[in-house]
């Protein structure tokens, strides 16, 4: 009756922004991510403490927006007839400001309710249910590069290679720590139903995708940072068009991948990708992490650097 679960954020390096089914929220295009080491979300589930409503706390503090969306994702999971939850959630990182705090906190959450709830899923039946709360969190269902279709009528993730067999490293440069304006869930619907980018995002996603796996399959760093880069600013295209428009940058932002252009010209291996908020995550080769973190470090703006390794799959840590 009570279980705590631990998940790892993950960075799509080629974009999830977009859905072909809002209430079966299945994604419009296919997504490739990697799971990191270092940031991570932990979740404890306690079904018998005789609550007549589920309860979330998040970092020590009662929290009622994000509740809605998790007593959905403990319904999904464990039936809808079941007895009410107290859920705690605490993150080494900021969250809800474009740092995959959603996809590592309903991964977890999925996680630790089927251990609290003794119930035996498959990781695929997991990533399907994490998937079904929040798109990006059935990729941290997997370590390392993970893939999420957008064929067929189910969530359905491949794992493409694991946190071992190419050791990446990801810098990651806090440039607000305060939360996005806009959510991602509604941002997209913004995006598919206002941007005149929209129609051309997804009719290119496919040919990035390939060209991803390509590198990823050769180990060819250059080709990753060449799709991942244009993959990430096609996407910032489509939101900046939507209306209202979507704009998740900052000057720092814009700093960070100047200064990230400058390394790439002195021939250090890193490239960015930013997803729905400020931050900047710079992915390099680990013979180049140092100089990247003391560049990131020294950019106007930047107010806090996390360094990562891959890491591995959303993992149940105790359970009685
Ligand atoms: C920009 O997975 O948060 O990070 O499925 O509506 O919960 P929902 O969206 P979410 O969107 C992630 C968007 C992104 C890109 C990505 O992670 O692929």
């Amino acid at each position: 009756m009570h279980a705590t679960a631990i998940a790892q954020p993950n960075i799509a390096l080629i974009k999830y922004w977009g859905k072909r089914n809002v209430s079966r929220n299945l994604p419009a295009v296919g997504s490739i991510s990697i799971t990191l080491s270092d940031l991570y979300t932990e979740v404890s589930i306690d079904f018998s403490s005789g609550l007549s409503q589920d309860e979330l706390v998040v970092n020590g503090k009662r929290n009622i927006e994000m509740l809605p969306r998790i007593s959905a994702c403990i319904d999904s999971v464990a039936g809808g007839d079941r007895c009410r939850v107290r859920v705690s959630s605490k993150s080494n990182f900021p969250i809800a400001a474009g740092l995959a705090s959603s996809a590592s906190a309903f991964a977890a959450t999925t996680v630790a309710i089927a251990g609290a709830a003794g119930l035996s899923f498959s990781t695929s039946e997991l990533a399907k249910l994490a998937g079904q709360a929040s798109g990006s969190a059935a990729r941290s269902l997997y370590g390392g590069f993970a893939e999420l279709k957008n064929s067929g009528e189910n969530i359905e993730v491949t794992s493409l290679c694991s946190d071992d067999s190419w050791p990446i490293q990801v810098i990651v440069a806090i440039t607000e720590t305060g939360q996005k304006a806009v959510g991602s869930t509604v941002a997209m619907e913004f995006s598919r139903k206002t941007s005149p980018f929209y129609k051309s995002w997804i009719a290119q996603q496919d040919k990035d995708l390939d060209s991803a796996r390509l590198a990823i399959d050769r180990r060819d760093f250059d080709g990753l940072a060449t799709v991942a880069e244009h993959n990430c600013l096609k996407m910032h295209s489509v939101m900046w068009t939507s209306r209202p428009s979507l704009v998740y940058w900052n000057s720092a932002t814009i700093a960070c991948m100047q200064r990230i252009r400058r390394l790439q010209e002195d021939g250090c291996k890193v490239f960015f990708t930013i997803d729905a908020g400020p931050q900047v995550k710079a992915v390099c080769l680990p013979e180049y992490a140092i100089d990247v973190r003391e560049a990131l470090k020294k950019t106007p703006g930047v107010q806090q650097v996390m360094v990562s390794g891959l890491g591995t799959a959303a993992r149940l840590i105790e359970s009685s």
